[in-house]
């Protein structure tokens, strides 16, 4: 009510004095006189302006509660009810330049250490971060690729030319039984995604038999043949990748048919319960979640959007850019939360009980190739900037895991936003490496409900909010909250509440660096690597936490 006073008797104000200019101007005869005049309309104006600014307190509140002066999180330790999926923290690898060749895959004879031609240094990496899954052999690559040449001696197998990625021949060395030890020596679960683009059914069919079949049938006996006596236990399933783009230009009613017709034949064999994930679609294609939830969203467990969140805006370089690009790419990143919020809103209209699973099969960064290496090949860099993309992500992603249940970063070895980087004999971890092993901590965590209010990081005319964050709660009864502030200038203060607990002690750990475009090398292998973080006061169960500019931050709270 005052306010609204205020405003009236300052808008009255501002009427008298300009009307009473107005009678001088009239008496005015002389040009420069008027002038004056004019300039003393301009005056009051400002005047009228500045009173009105004065008492005019809602506009100044509003921009208050728009930029709050701190950044406030609250966090609610007794209430969470969801649980975070472990394969969330998934992966995903291709036969794509040199992801399986070179990168998982040396053969038996290598000088490189390899347990049955499996290069041991990644191995170890890889279980350190506890892998919990890993997607193979594509991609694109799986609608083009026939199980069959990829099985028996290896001397004998027919090679294949991988047209999607750089046409090079390849000899097929690494198959089905190769792929099903790396996941056993990576104790993780393995999720192979078949060929509907250029298969048959019977082709699928017969792969699920040869894998997981007990009993006595052409294709269990071939696998003993070929030195694989038990079955394996493969529970992930992909009908086809990409069917709208590379596995096929399909229409969504006609691959909505296809997965229908496909999944009726994937059996369960020998208590092996088969998971099966239809194609989703790249990006804002609505349509495509629409038909198929529609019409075979009744017959999936798991329904699998794409989405790359490209590079910079002027550079598309991994290492080479500027603020500008940083914040495209940043801003990029967390427009996946538009679009899990979109596609689920749809997924909900035809399964409102949250039965079938987003599984978000591919995702990251793309940047440009790195200089001198093959187009083909999608091998990039990783720097400081896209631990934030990951990190900003994984956040994402678990703060939607009543819905999300499963994603696969691209990829896991030398392609796209790699957790590892290979050379020869050589290995180098990347900052995405990093950020997933700090957040191994959430895995099969209880999410805990927050509540962030935050400043925003702008950069031209642009904003994105500066901090992103979640909690859970694991069931030793640890709270960990992982912290992501994306400016790349300014370090931010966070007050940080923490109910329906009382807080011991804390832990911290930040991966941070000193430039925007800061990367590991194979000469300089540690420049961006996580370090001891302590940079956090408690009072009761205030914590105040200062998050360094461009950091991922994980605290563990007892
Ligand atoms: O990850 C690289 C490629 O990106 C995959 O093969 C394809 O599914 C996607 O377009």
């Amino acid at each position: 009510m005052a306010e609204k006073l205020a405003i009236r008797v300052a808008a009255r104000c501002a009427c008298i004095v300009q009307s009473a200019c107005y009678e001088k101007d009239k008496k005015m005869k002389h040009r420069w006189l008027i002038k004056m005049i004019s300039a003393k309309r301009v005056v009051c104006l400002v005047v009228t302006a500045l009173i009105a600014g004065c008492v005019s307190t809602p506009a100044v509140d509003k921009t208050q509660q728009e930029k709050p002066r701190i950044n406030k999180l609250v966090i609610h330790a007794d209430k969470g009810k969801e649980t975070i999926n472990r394969n969330i923290y998934g992966h995903f690898s291709e036969h794509l330049g040199r992801c399986i060749y070179g990168g998982f895959w040396v053969g038996e004879d290598s000088a490189i250490p390899n347990t049955r031609g499996i290069r041991n240094d990644v191995v170890e990496a890889l279980r350190r971060m506890k892998i919990p899954v890993l997607r193979w052999p594509g991609g694109c690559f799986a609608d083009e690729y026939h199980w069959k040449d990829g099985i028996g001696p290896r001397e004998e197998r027919p090679s294949m030319v991988n047209t999607h990625w750089g046409g090079v021949t390849e000899n097929n060395h690494f198959g089905t039984h190769e792929f099903l030890d790396l996941c056993e020596q990576l104790d993780c679960e393995p999720y192979i995604c078949g060929n509907v683009g250029s298969g048959t059914v019977l082709e699928m069919q017969q792969w699920v038999e040869y894998i997981t079949f007990d009993g006595k049938s052409p294709m269990a006996d071939w696998r003993r043949e070929n030195g694989r006596d038990k079955p394996w236990k493969v529970k992930y399933w992909g009908v086809g990748n990409e069917n709208w783009g590379c596995g096929g230009r399909m229409e969504p009613e006609y691959y909505a048919n296809l997965y229908r017709r496909y999944g009726t034949y994937l059996r369960n064999f020998a208590g092996n319960r088969l998971y099966k994930i239809g194609c989703g679609p790249s990006g804002a294609n609505y349509h495509w979640t629409e038909v198929l939830m529609r019409e075979a969203g009744r017959h999936m467990n798991g329904f699998a959007p794409h989405y790359y969140c490209g590079s910079g805006k002027k550079s598309r370089s991994a290492t080479n850019f500027n603020e500008e690009d940083w914040f495209a790419q940043l801003k990029r990143a967390l427009y996946i939360k538009e679009l899990i919020a979109k596609h689920s809103a749809i997924m909900d209209k035809y399964d409102p009980k949250k039965r079938v699973a987003m599984i978000l099969d591919e995702w990251g960064a793309w940047h440009q190739v790195e200089p001198g290496t093959n187009r083909g090949f999608l091998y990039q860099q990783n720097s400081i900037r896209d631990a934030l993309v990951a990190g900003a992500t994984l956040n994402i992603l678990n703060n939607h895991c009543d819905r999300v249940k499963m994603a696969n970063i691209a990829q896991t070895v030398n392609v796209l936003q790699a957790m590892i980087l290979t050379k020869a004999e050589k290995m180098i971890l990347t900052p995405t490496y990093h950020v997933f092993e700090m957040y191994k901590v959430h895995h099969d965590a209880a999410l805990l409900p927050i509540e962030l209010q935050c400043r925003d990081y702008q950069f031209g005319s642009e904003k994105i909010p500066a901090l992103n964050v979640s909690a859970s709660k694991d069931k030793s009864g640890r709270i960990h909250i992982s912290l992501c502030n994306l400016d790349p200038k300014n370090s931010a203060k966070l007050v940080c509440e923490l109910q329906g607990t009382r807080v011991k002690k804390i832990s911290g750990r930040a991966l941070t660096a000193d430039a925007m475009t800061a990367h590991n090398t194979f000469d300089k292998p540690e420049v961006v690597r996580p370090a001891a973080f302590d940079n956090f006061e408690l009072k009761g169960n205030i914590l105040t936490v200062t998050l360094p500019s461009k950091s991922v931050v994980l605290l563990g709270i007892e």
